[in-house]
């Protein structure tokens, strides 16, 4: 009997190795599922680089030239805002509640962030390249959106409004 469980022993695992093989394991389970819930259920988005612009033309061309809201479908809308020290333009972007808004953001100078509170857009802006995501807004409200990179001086001077309102308010709320 205690050669047989000496033989056991010498070819297993050491119990406090296998204690941590497990929690590895654990773990490993709890990650995957933890991004499954994040991307399916909360439908937390990884923002794409979308295209390559050059900053310091940006805004000689069409979309950047004329940023702000088109629509594109009903209830399917875009929005182009450049990002520059220390604005953003447009600094008021009016939707119909319900719309799917997918949103361009590009610099002209330096590092800007793009987060809009009580959603989950939330996006760094690097200059020469166009930051891109989509947000569905189901509730009538005001949804700041604000510069989360230190940028300068201004940068607390870098913000705007979604204002999401009902179709055919024409933007009292
Ligand atoms: Cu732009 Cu901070």
């Amino acid at each position: 009997m205690t050669h047989e469980a000496g033989t056991k022993e010498s070819m297993g695992v050491d119990p406090f190795e296998r204690n941590w093989m497990i929690i590895s394991v654990i773990l490993l389970v709890v990650f995957f599922a933890l991004i499954t819930v994040a991307g399916f259920a909360l439908g937390f988005q990884v923002p794409g680089v979308e295209t390559r612009v050059d900053p310091e033309t940006l805004t000689d061309s069409l979309p950047w030239s004329e940023p702000g809201v088109r629509e594109l479908a009903p209830g399917r809308y875009e929005a182009y805002v450049v990002a520059s020290q220390f604005t953003f333009d447009p600094r008021e972007i009016e939707v119909p509640v319900g719309s799917e808004v997918t949103i361009y953001v590009a610099s002209t100078d330096v590092q800007h962030g793009f987060k809009i509170q009580d959603t989950n857009v939330n996006m760094q802006i690097v200059p020469g390249h166009v930051s891109k995501l989509t947000f569905t807004f189901d509730e009538v409200g005001e949804y700041p959106y604000i510069c989360t990179e230190f940028c300068g001086l201004g940068h607390a001077a870098m913000f705007g409004t979604v204002r999401v309102v009902q179709p055919g308010a024409g933007g009292e709320s």
